[in-house]
């Protein structure tokens, strides 16, 4: 029931977990550099990747709402990088777009940065060059904004738990397979073969009937878009994105993730001592589940006799709320890939036929045009500052792409199910959907808009949307 077998027999039964690694020191430095991460079995062969801090995941970077954080990138990686903040609302300058916000870090130089954290949630960082690459190589963590402790004892949570959830491409002897095949641009992805939580495959966690716990996921893979279940739990969610929802079970309809998107769950152990649990990830049907992490449910007594009551909701982060009467309205259109009809776009300026974007790496288009220069395009959208702004997403493909916009948060203002009502950071559009957003504009400035999985953002799906 694993994500399909590889190195098989070479799997140990019953190793520990990762922990998520803490880092609180502010400053801190964030070094990216080759190295080796024990990817399948602690005592296999290591796998060669390139890591932040020497970790796969990268330390979990933590701090409170209303911090500013300081982060040192140092760069020893063999070709330039720069570290995006993926969901935190910062200034343009501190976005960590090559070309656009800043020159992209070179082999054995530092950037500083400094995040302001307005809001409190489950986030992420990864680097914005190369991304299929250096991403798919390991670079890639959490960050976690803490809300105050007061709000945060409200879930009643006895522990905290969180995990980057990846999905690696491995070869027989547990080496990452080559990047930039046409293939995985033109189609769903670089999806892998090997799924680990906290970079470990097969995790099993020990728990303890009767506790609850505060559960932060976040999809760090660089294709994949996962179908949690959880049965025999049925957890509360509580946050999507980062923000919060108002409490609610998952119940049969489990929690999407698409890539780079995160979910909050507060999850009750209450299944008696000893109870075989585990999470699937069913996104492809429920014929073929993969498994994501066991439950290790002790044979202690229960941790308290009575269940506790539904967590109570977070307060809302400062987001200002879309004007939805007074908006001015924009649509985006999602064209190309395989067996989709995109027979021409425009790039600087010129049609191209399929053949020549096929030639120049381009598979996929946004209103008809593909970017040249992943960063550096004419913007797609122009939005005025300070206005509320309706977009309409229409997905003509037959893929699904979590559509991610930067230095914004948004919300759905369409209440069909699905949509479940907050802010989110990465809309997932299934193939053919359309759907709204809608956005008080006001981080001024030139942000990437692109889909998340990296080979369509690197084969074209990737655009500009301009806030002045
Ligand atoms: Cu998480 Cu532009 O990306
Ligand atoms: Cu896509």
């Amino acid at each position: 029931m694993y994500r399909r077998t590889l190195l098989k027999g070479a799997l140990a039964a019953g190793f520990l977990p990762a922990l998520p690694r803490l880092a609180t020191a502010n400053p801190l430095t964030l070094t990216a550099a080759p190295g080796e991460a024990p990817l399948v079995v602690p005592d296999g062969p290591a796998t060669k990747a390139w890591l932040y801090n020497a970790t796969a995941p990268g330390p979990v970077l933590r701090a409170r709402q209303g911090d500013t954080l300081n982060i040192t990138v140092q760069n020893d990686l063999p070709e330039p990088t720069t570290v995006h903040w993926h969901g935190l609302r910062v200034p343009v300058a501190q976005d960590g777009m090559p070309f656009l916000s800043q020159d992209p870090i070179a082999p054995g130089a530092s950037f500083d940065y400094e995040l302001p954290l307005h809001d409190a949630g489950t986030f992420w960082y990864h680097p914005h060059v190369n991304s299929s690459e250096q991403v798919g190589r390991g670079l890639h963590g959490l960050l976690i904004v803490e809300d105050p402790p007061e709000i945060a004892a409200r879930l009643q949570a006895d522990r905290e738990i969180a995990w980057a959830i990846d999905d690696w491409r491995l070869d027989q002897q547990a080496q990452i397979a080559p990047f930039g095949n046409r293939h995985d641009q033109s189609h769903g992805g670089r999806t892998g073969n090997v799924l680990t939580v906290n970079g470990t495959y097969l995790t099993r966690t020990p728990v303890r009937s009767g506790e609850r716990i505060r559960l932060r996921i976040c999809n760090v893979s660089n294709a994949q878009n996962f179908h949690l279940n959880f049965a025999p739990f049925d957890p509360w969610l509580i946050a999507l994105d980062g923000h919060p929802v108002t409490p609610q079970k998952l119940g049969d309809t489990g929690v999407w993730l698409g890539a780079g998107q995160r979910a909050d769950l507060i999850l009750d152990i209450d299944v008696p001592p000893g109870t075989p649990a585990r999470v699937i990830d069913d996104a492809y049907g429920p014929d073929r589940a993969f498994e994501v992490m066991t439950w290790q449910v002790s044979e202690d007594p229960p941790l308290r006799d009575t269940p506790l009551g539904p967590p109570e909701a977070l307060p809302p982060n400062p987001v200002a709320d879309p004007d939805l009467a007074n908006a001015e309205t924009h649509k985006l259109t999602f064209d190309g890939g395989a067996m989709g009809g995109m027979a021409e776009a425009m790039m600087e300026g010129r049609m191209l036929s399929i053949k020549e974007l096929v030639e120049a790496g381009r598979f996929w288009s946004i209103n008809g045009s593909v970017p040249t220069r992943l960063h550096e395009t004419e913007p797609l959208l122009k939005l005025a500052k300070g206005k509320t702004h309706r977009i309409t997403l229409e997905n003509r493909t037959r893929w699904p792409h979590p559509i991610h916009l930067h230095g914004h948060s948004f919300r759905f203002t369409d209440p069909r199910a699905g949509n479940i009502a907050t802010f989110r950071d990465t809309a997932l559009l299934m193939p053919g959907e359309t759907t709204e957003i809608a956005l008080v504009a006001d981080n001024p400035g030139k942000w990437m808009l692109h889909c998340h999985i990296l080979e369509h953002q690197a084969s074209g799906m990737m655009g500009v949307v301009e806030v002045a």
